[in-house]
């Protein structure tokens, strides 16, 4: 049977996932926060004093670690070697040591074929950067969502805001951590962040939620 497999990729803050989500709910399938896997690979690599850029200690970590996932009630619980990391890998930190982390090709090469097991043993929205790209390039749901920088940085600070962390953080600040991590993601040789010409564009910068899933919802089911 032929999976409905949906690609929503963009850069961070940019509603991908509040619409992922949605998405997912409305159309009753899984919802896959890739970013997530990334993060928790990012933590294991913390924790043990390894730096994330370091492929030469990275790599030899791979192979005896395990990030998976399970759905709870429609939300996303990530397992790092069978522990529940979802609520530390929340920080900036840790969003910037994925991004790092996510320039190593044998971390990508791992989590991809999670991903594409996942893919095709289930009806999923994928949310990350690159899986219209590379990770199920083959599916005809692909979607692009971005917003101005200064729009996702006020975006990204009212999140991590409201959870009560990085409470000293400014929008500049914020800004720039946004558009460095842009400039990582966008910027490596392996499955960086672009825009697929087949991938439907969706700026949010100017819309409100409910249109950008709506948005979504009716090319899905233009092309279903
Ligand atoms: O979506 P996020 O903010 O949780 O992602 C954190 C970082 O993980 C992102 O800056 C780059 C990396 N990442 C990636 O390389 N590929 C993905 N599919 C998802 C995330």
């Amino acid at each position: 049977m032929e999976r409905l497999n949906i690609a929503i990729d963009g850069p961070a803050g940019a509603g991908k996932s509040t619409i992922s989500k949605a998405v997912a709910q409305e159309l009753g399938i899984l919802y896959l926060d890739t970013g997530a896997m990334y993060r928790a690979l990012a933590l294991k690599a913390i924790r043990l004093g390894i730096d994330p850029n370091d492929a030469s200690r990275v790599v030899p970590m791979l192979p005896g670690t395990s990030v998976s996932v399970r759905s709870e009630g429609g939300v996303q619980r990530t397992l790092l070697d069978g522990e529940d990391v979802s609520g530390e890998i929340r920080t900036q930190q840790i969003a910037k040591g994925a991004s790092d982390i996510g320039v190593i090709p044998e971390v990508r090469v791992k989590l991809a074929e999670c991903q594409r097991e996942i893919a095709k043993n289930a009806d999923v929205v994928m949310e990350g950067r690159e899986i219209g790209s590379y990770v199920i390039p083959q599916t005809p749901y692909k979607f692009y969502v971005t917003a101005s920088s200064d729009e996702r940085a006020a975006r990204r600070l009212r999140e991590l805001h409201a959870k009560g962390l990085e409470l000293d953080k400014t929008h500049g600040q914020m800004k720039a951590e946004i558009e460095a991590r842009d400039h990582t993601d966008s910027h490596r040789a392996t499955a960086p962040l672009i825009r697929v010409p087949d991938a439907v564009y969706v700026d949010t910068t100017d819309m409100s939620l409910d249109e950008a899933v709506n948005f979504v919802l009716a090319r899905i089911r233009r092309k279903s």
